[in-house]
């Protein structure tokens, strides 16, 4: 693990930025300018075309981190552990380290609170790094019927307290609070010691993250409403495109500077 980023995650002096990467072209642009780069399981909707992020397997997320390995080679990189791969201790165990000796991850990301707590720990303990991730869990949306918004009653802001309490106890470094109220996020990270990373819950966690593809608007046909647009991506690529298909057509390319 790079020192420079170990230090940032294990302390709450500077807000965190995390960012998904799939591939390493992305991942080369986005090295060095953020905290940590996620390769996400959000890669099943945001790249497969699928329509929740239950589909992706281990061998994919294994592939598209080693790929962002290549491209990021500064920046810290946390691999999702995908829905079905961490159901008991063992299977969690054998298939993190998969994804140590395979993918060159610096720690692995799993959803789940106090119940996923002994499997925290059996990978904390043996050297692997994990950051929690609770609130909104898109792994369970069809357990759930749906993405829920938490921390909305007495309740929920009970339970997400205590799971934050039971992964840090259980060795997280850090832990993802999804679509999670403002005022619970906020209270939730200053229940526990390590840093807090939001999407969807407000701004007092200790960092933020955001999917790439929704931040810089190449998935345009819905936003959520916790995404800021940085770049009308998908605009700007399909009014490109369309200038090289006229060019092509009047001629205007290949030019004689193009051609050997
Ligand atoms: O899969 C993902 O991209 C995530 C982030 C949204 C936190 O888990």
């Amino acid at each position: 693990m790079n020192k420079k980023n170990y230090n940032i995650i294990k302390t709450k002096n500077k807000k965190i930025s995390m960012i998904t990467a799939y591939d390493a072209l992305m991942a080369k642009i986005f090295d060095e300018i953020v905290d940590i780069i996620l390769v996400g399981d959000s890669l099943s909707m945001s790249f497969k075309g699928d329509k929740d992020t239950l589909s992706i397997t281990l061998n994919d997320m294994i592939y598209h981190t080693k790929a962002v390995k290549k491209g990021a080679k500064k920046t810290l990189i946390v691999c999702d552990m995908p829905f079905g791969s961490y159901l008991s201790k063992e299977e969690a165990l054998r298939n993190a380290v998969r994804i140590y000796k395979e993918s060159g991850a610096d720690a692995v990301k799993l959803e789940g609170g106090e119940e996923k707590a002994e499997i925290v720990k059996e990978l904390t303990k043996n050297s692997i790094a994990v950051m929690g991730h609770i609130g909104l869990m898109p792994q369970s949306v069809r357990l759930e019927g749906g993405y829920k918004i938490k921390g909305k009653n007495e309740n929920e802001k009970t339970k997400l307290l205590k799971d934050a309490k039971a992964l840090e106890k259980a060795g997280a470094f850090c832990i993802v609070l999804e679509g999670v109220k403002e005022n619970i996020a906020k209270a939730v990270s200053e229940s526990i010691s390590i840093p807090t990373i939001g999407i969807g819950s407000g701004k007092y966690t200790d960092g933020q993250v955001l999917v790439w593809s929704d931040m810089f608007g190449f998935f345009d046909e819905f936003k959520p409403k916790f995404v800021k647009r940085y770049l009308d991506g998908a605009k700007i690529i399909k009014n490109a495109l369309k200038e090289y298909v006229e060019d092509v057509q009047e001629g205007r390319f290949p030019l004689e500077e193009h051609c050997y």
